[in-house]
């Protein structure tokens, strides 16, 4: 969005470098983040815990965004990070994360990658499932090690989002149902085991939320199970992790909260919550992904071939499409176009931005007013940061876009782009 960029003299800007500039030394599609956008919205949130003197620990899901620039922020940033994969648990590790600070997710996360998460000391596991507690005792005893686990919960809360990112109800593939007793069956089993520590519970409602009340509703909860599991178990979480979700802006009529407002928010819940069930807060965990990446981004593509079907509709057609951004094919998702040369310059037409792809649904902007355009116009998609590289594909082997750092008017690549030879580095000849 045009907060994490800004104009001087009417030319699209990230980080403090011209957009143009950014095409012309690294090419296009490109992706360009402001680093100081990401910074700031770790600030943010961070801030709402200081204000409201809790103790909490940010872990980025590092699946909104994931390479080594990246992880080496975090760790500058003293913020933890979850993964979903060994691949991300190799990734967060090289890019310095220390072992403490990650979390590993997952409904369904192999023997071969619990085992390397343990034996890397990792700070905690996400147990999800029944399967997963039988697996984690077994490689702890092979190990001779102990893991701290936390428990995830399907608080049974329905997010209004899109159904592909809604994980909170009770019939989501993740985690232990709350309602039907299968969380409390869980807890049991890990209250008695030797290897396995838990030290606390977990929920996510979804992905992409504006609305607050979700988040309290499914706090509200958490705090409510914590309290009689204390009085049945006795048991005492150091943590409650309430996920991800906050919701981000894609286009003008998205208005979502900030950090801090959606913090505060949970936060006045969770300790209102606890002081009428008189129960000591644990620490709070969030695991913000999409909020803390999302807007900071902005992919940067060059305008190829126009159409106008007369009567129906225009089409400008960009270098890049749904390899670099599957995000409006699979989900709907919407996103603003600017062009990047003059972003004062006058709408004279409502058109249809599609990329390279064989493919109908490779539209990555459908109807929007935007100015005439040309072949050689950098065209600038906004708030690309989240789920975009790191959705990316090489489908028709088009390569992935690079990826620049961009803060205080210095940029710096951090990702390549991908070569035709890089695309057959994997073939067997
Ligand atoms: N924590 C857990 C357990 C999650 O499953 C997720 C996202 C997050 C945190 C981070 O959520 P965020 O703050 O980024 O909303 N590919 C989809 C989003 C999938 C999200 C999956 N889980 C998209 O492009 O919209």
């Amino acid at each position: 969005s045009k907060e994490s960029t800004s104009k001087t003299e009417e030319q699209l800007q990230v980080g403090g470098v011209n957009a143009l500039k950014l095409a012309a030394n690294y090419g296009t599609p490109l992706i360009a983040y402001d680093v100081g956008a990401i910074k700031q919205q770790i600030q943010s949130f961070r801030e709402a815990f200081i204000r409201a003197g809790i103790k909490y620990r940010i872990v980025y899901a590092s699946k909104a965004f994931s390479s080594l620039a990246m992880y080496r922020l975090l760790a500058n940033e003293g913020v933890g990070c979850d993964v979903v994969s060994g691949g991300e648990l190799y990734a967060a590790l090289r890019g310095g994360i220390s072992p403490a600070m990650i979390e590993f997710h997952g409904n369904n996360k192999t023997p071969a990658e619990l085992a390397e998460a343990i034996s890397q000391g990792i700070g905690c596991i996400v147990v999800d499932n029944f399967y997963e507690i039988e697996l984690l005792e077994k490689i702890c005893e092979a190990q001779q090690r102990t893991v701290k686990v936390s428990l995830r919960v399907a608080p049974g809360i329905e997010a209004e989002t899109h159904q592909y990112i809604a994980t909170g109800q009770s019939n989501s593939k993740f985690g232990f149902d709350l309602d039907s007793g299968q969380a409390e069956q869980a807890l049991k089993q890990l209250l008695h085991s030797k290897y396995l520590q838990v030290i606390g519970v977990h929920c996510h409602i979804g992905s992409q939320i504006f609305a607050i009340a979700g988040f309290q509703m499914a706090a509200a909860k958490m705090i409510d199970v914590l309290q009689r599991w204390q009085e049945k178990y006795a048991f005492e979480a150091q943590i409650l992790n309430l996920g991800g979700g906050f919701g981000i802006k894609y286009i003008t009529a998205d208005q979502p909260l900030k950090p801090a407002e959606f913090v505060s928010a949970i936060i006045t819940t969770v300790q209102q919550e606890a002081q009428k069930k008189h129960l000591q807060l644990p620490e709070i965990w969030i695991e913000p992904g999409r909020s803390l990446v999302g807007e900071a981004g902005t992919t940067l593509y060059t305008v190829g071939s126009t159409k106008t079907v007369p009567g129906i509709c225009n089409f400008v057609a960009v270098d890049g499409g749904m390899g670099d951004n599957i995000r409006p094919a699979l989900y709907g998702a919407q996103y603003s176009a600017y062009l990047a040369k003059n972003l004062q310059e006058k709408a004279t037409q409502v058109a249809t931005i599609v990329g390279k792809y064989c493919e109908s649904g490779d539209v990555l902007v459908k109807q929007q007013k935007l100015p005439a355009v040309q072949a050689g116009d950098v065209l600038a998609i906004t708030s690309t940061g989240a789920y975009g590289y790191s959705m990316a594909s090489n489908y028709n082997r088009n390569g992935r876009p690079p990826v620049v750092f961009c803060e205080s008017g210095h940029d710096k690549l951090v990702l390549k782009r991908e070569t035709y030879a890089d695309m057959l580095s994997l073939e067997v000849d």
